[in-house]
């Protein structure tokens, strides 16, 4: 494995045959991952504690003298407890993870989210709360969705602090110069513990806009660039669907109801919703400055989690990328599979461009390029941009072992493969300072190093990937693979 699934997975997604030059492209740089066999488990094995700062090791490269600052993430990274352990990826612990980048050398520290969960399952001696797709045990506390909120999903820096994120309750604050977990963030007392989703967007004047997705409601919230709350607003939603992400411009907000409804009351939380692939994606498109005004879109049925950020061309069409699958079997089986050492070949998703007509037309573009954890370079957020930045993978083992490039113009690729001995984790980016230009400046990207056992950092050049790293570094430890994350620069 390999290309050949790689391509029968492209097959699958009724997407079409890579062009010539860009077959010959991916398959060299995906050729690696089809080679050798490696243990993939550490990277979903537990980290038993906190991980107090200490320098990492330079392996390679020399740092560019001009980045500095912290790379922060957040991920799952405790799973089993003596009593009973998750049963899904997305049930571990919230493990918040600080990279320092500082004169020309790294450290990285990283610290539970102390979460009412994390202290019930720590008292119990087993993972007795339930969880996305983790039934409770006897014992768990289910007064509120804080209850069972793990803030493991991303981190978002706000005011000097850092909010730890999950999607079905509220943001976790955290300290950014210690990690230390200040408490659960209410942004209004008869708000406290609705749901708050991990992927909220920033404007350029630092309003922040997020979801809180209930069934076939949603909270819209609108905060200042302190956390403040500005406003919170109930919608009505067409359809009960799974809600990760959304997209927005200046504008609009654009939130995609793909077809896994939430139709039954069943326990874990994900296997209440039903896959309805002859049902359409919807995607509702909200005006900002008026909620109560709304298009809906239908596209063919597709699942994804992450979508870039939404542009409006100047006759109003609207365009944004998605990472898309033909299904959602990696949120129901693979990251299930995933915690049990177990893995079946799953095609990757793609890029894919969704285009919202004036007319009411919407169409889905999708590539041949296996793509997820889709990022961008802030400053383009809501306005024309030509640039993805994605991890990418053939889907042979769990997760991803290249980082690439997209150009929607040129429709390019620029990708590096880390081959099978790394696990590759989203990239951020960070500009580099007086540059101007969409994505100029550096890719922070972590790795879980499969044969050295180790978390390693690079440092690359957003426009040469493909060359390979500026620096890479090599801590002590390898840590869990992590899901997003910001920088912060000093
Ligand atoms: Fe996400």
């Amino acid at each position: 494995m390999n290309r050949r699934l790689f391509l029968t997975g492209m097959s699958t997604l009724g997407l079409p045959a890579l062009a010539p030059p860009e077959l010959a492209h991916a398959a060299g740089q995906l050729a690696l991952g089809a080679t050798l066999g490696v243990d993939w488990g550490l990277a979903f094995a537990d980290q038993d504690g906190d991980l107090a700062p200490a320098p990492m090791k330079r392996m390679s490269g020399a740092c560019p003298a001009a980045l500095a600052g912290s790379l922060y993430r957040n991920g799952p990274g405790k799973f089993r407890r003596p009593g009973g352990s998750a049963a899904h990826w997305f049930d571990g612990d919230g493990l918040i993870r600080a990279f320092r980048i500082r004169d020309g050398e790294a450290t990285l520290a990283a610290r539970f989210v102390d979460t009412p969960k994390r202290r019930a399952d720590a008292a119990a001696n087993a993972v007795i709360t339930p969880g996305f797709g983790t039934l409770g045990r006897p014992g768990a506390k289910a007064g509120s969705a804080d209850d069972a909120n793990p803030a493991n999903i991303a981190v978002m820096p706000v005011a000097g602090d850092l909010w730890a994120l999950w999607e079905g309750g509220s943001p976790t604050v955290v300290n950014a110069a210690d990690l230390s977990t200040r408490g659960v963030r209410t942004l209004r007392p008869d708000l406290a513990h609705m749901p708050f989703l991990a992927h909220p967007k920033a404007e350029p004047d630092g309003d922040i806009w997020n979801l809180g997705v209930m069934g076939d409601k949603a909270l819209v919230w609108r905060l200042g660039r302190d956390g403040a709350l500005v406003s919170a607003e109930t919608i009505d939603l067409p359809c009960a669907s799974y809600v990760h992400d959304f997209s927005a411009t200046e504008r609009w907000l654009i939130v995609v109801l793909q077809p896994l409804i939430h139709d039954k009351t069943t326990l874990p939380y994900i296997d209440g919703f039903t896959w309805r692939p002859n049902e359409p994606t919807r995607i509702l498109v909200l005006d900002k400055a008026d909620l109560g005004s709304r298009r809906i879109y239908e596209l063919p049925a597709f699942f994804a989690f992450h979508f870039g950020p939404a542009w409006a061309e100047p006759d109003g069409t609207i365009r944004f990328d998605a990472c898309a699958s033909a299904d959602p079997t990696f949120a129901t089986r693979g990251a299930r599979e995933v915690l049990k050492g177990d893995w079946t070949p799953t095609p990757p998703p793609a890029l894919a461009l969704i285009t919202l007509s004036p007319d009411g037309q919407g169409r889905i573009e999708r590539s041949q390029v296996a793509a997820e954890f889709p990022r961008n370079d802030p400053a383009f957020s809501g306005w024309p941009r030509a640039m993805t930045v994605h991890a990418t993978g053939d889907g042979a083992t769990p997760l991803f072992h290249g980082l690439a490039t997209y150009n929607w113009s040129t429709h390019r690729s620029d990708v590096f493969d880390f081959g099978p001995a790394h696990l590759v984790e989203e990239a951020v980016f960070t500009p580099r300072p007086g540059s101007a230009g969409e994505l100029k400046g550096w890719l922070l990207v972590p790795t879980v190093n499969l044969v050295s056992k180790a978390t390693e950092l690079h440092v690359f050049d957003a426009g040469r990937l493909s060359d390979g790293p500026l620096c890479t570094w090599r801590a002590d430890v390898a840590l869990p693979v992590s899901l997003h994350g910001a920088f912060v620069a000093a």
